[in-house]
C-alpha cells in the first residue's frame, strides 16, 4: 500500500499565504496613496481643550490654510473666529500668516469694520474710528486697541486660540482677560 502524501494542505497554505502577502501589499499601497488625501479631507478636532477653533468661512465651512495663503501678501483675510466674532487674518511679506488675527470688532460700541489697504487702515463706519494695520488706534473715539486671537497653521487649516499673553503692541497685559 502507497503512502499517499496530503498535496492538498501544503498547496492550500501556500495559497493563503499568496493571498496574505497580496492584500497586504494592496493595503500598504492603497493607505500610502489615500494617507494624503484622507489627511486632507480629515480635519483635525474643530475645538480645542484651550477654546480654540478652526477658522472657517462665513458659511460655515472650514477654510484651508492653501486658499488663503494663496492670497498676495498685505492681504487681510476676514474668518469666523472664536465665539463666532469674525476676526481678519494677515498675510506676511513671506506668504505666511502673522501669528496674531485681528478681530472685527471695534471697540468703542463694536461695530465690524473693513480694511482699507490704501490707507492702510482699519476704518470704522459708525463714528469714524480708525486703527492702525495692527489695530492701534489712530483716531477715536475707540478707547482701545482692537482684541487679538491666536493663530497658527495646523495641518491644512488654521487654527484660532484666545490670545493671553502680553499685548505685543502695549507691552501690557491684555484688556480682554
Ligand atoms: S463703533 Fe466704531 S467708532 Fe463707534
Amino acid at each position: 500500500m502507497s503512502e499517499r502524501f496530503p498535496l492538498e494542505s501544503p498547496s492550500m497554505s501556500r495559497r493563503q499565504l499568496l493571498n496574505f502577502l497580496t492584500g497586504a501589499v494592496v493595503v500598504t499601497t492603497a493607505s500610502s496613496l489615500l494617507y494624503p488625501a484622507a489627511k486632507f479631507f480629515i480635519a483635525p478636532t474643530e475645538l480645542g481643550e484651550d477654546g480654540s477653533i478652526l477658522a472657517k468661512d462665513i458659511n460655515g465651512n472650514l477654510i484651508p490654510a492653501s486658499q488663503i495663503l494663496a492670497e498676495p501678501p498685505e492681504t487681510r483675510a476676514l474668518v469666523a473666529g472664536l465665539a463666532g466674532e469674525p476676526t481678519y487674518l494677515t498675510i506676511k511679506e513671506d506668504s505666511t500668516l502673522h501669528s496674531w488675527g485681528i478681530v472685527d470688532n471695534c471697540t468703542h460700541l463694536g461695530c465690524t469694520f473693513p480694511w482699507n489697504p490704501n490707507d492702510n487702515e482699519f476704518q470704522c463706519p459708525c463714528h469714524g474710528s480708525r486703527y492702525d494695520a495692527e489695530g492701534r488706534v489712530v483716531r477715536g473715539p475707540a478707547p482701545l486697541p482692537l482684541k487679538l486671537a491666536s493663530v497658527k497653521v495646523e495641518g491644512e487649516y488654521i487654527r484660532l486660540s484666545p490670545w493671553t499673553e502680553i499685548d505685543p503692541r502695549t507691552g501690557q497685559k491684555p484688556w480682554w482677560i
